[in-house]
């Protein structure tokens, strides 16, 4: 049977790249961050594309680097954000992955993410306000793609990497 790849789906701040590289070390599996590789593949940051080539071109890098990532076997994918915006990301990443929820609440997300700068769509004036906004948006997203939700609230990396291998059976 193929190894299933775990899909970590979540919004800014949940903490799932962090969670993914820590699964990485106690699974010993290969971890793969659609941010980083669009990152490395564009030789510029995410918020230097988001505002020089905008969103859309953003979101088309996310689209064809899915399609390379959800044929893999018994890997980590720590999915940016927004992935699930496009459901063809969702359909095809279920194809070969169980999909964790890293959710938290809009104070909790708020608090990781305040004093970082590279997240382009939350440069605003009330960041608060944003988040709970796209948390309406894409709440029923997240939940509608997962299998398991991983509450990130208050909680730290190795309980949730954790709870994680946990609700695998490994
Ligand atoms: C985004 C989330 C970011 C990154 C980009 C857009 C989003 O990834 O892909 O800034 O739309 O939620 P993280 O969730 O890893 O911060």
């Amino acid at each position: 049977m193929k190894e299933r790849n775990i899909v970590l789906i979540g919004f800014m701040g949940s903490g799932k790249s962090s969670v993914s590289k820590r699964l990485g070390e106690l699974l010993k599996r290969a971890v793969f961050s659609t941010d980083s590789i669009i990152e490395e593949r564009e030789k510029r940051p995410i918020a230097e594309i988001f505002a020089k080539s905008g969103e859309s071109h953003f979101r088309k890098c996310e689209r064809e680097l899915v399609k390379e990532l959800y044929g893999k076997t018994g890997v980590i994918i720590d999915c940016g954000g927004g992935i699930i915006l496009d459901k063809d990301n969702v359909k095809d990443l279920k194809k070969n992955g169980i999909f964790f929820y890293l959710s938290g609440t809009p104070e909790f997300l708020f608090d990781k993410v305040k004093h970082q700068k590279h997240r382009p769509l939350l440069q605003v004036e009330d960041p608060l306000a944003k988040i709970k906004a796209m948390l309406k948006e894409r709440g029923p997203l997240y939940e509608a793609a997962k299998d398991y939700t991983i509450v990130s609230t208050d909680r730290t990396i190795e309980q949730m990497a954790k709870e994680v291998i946990s609700k695998l059976g490994l």
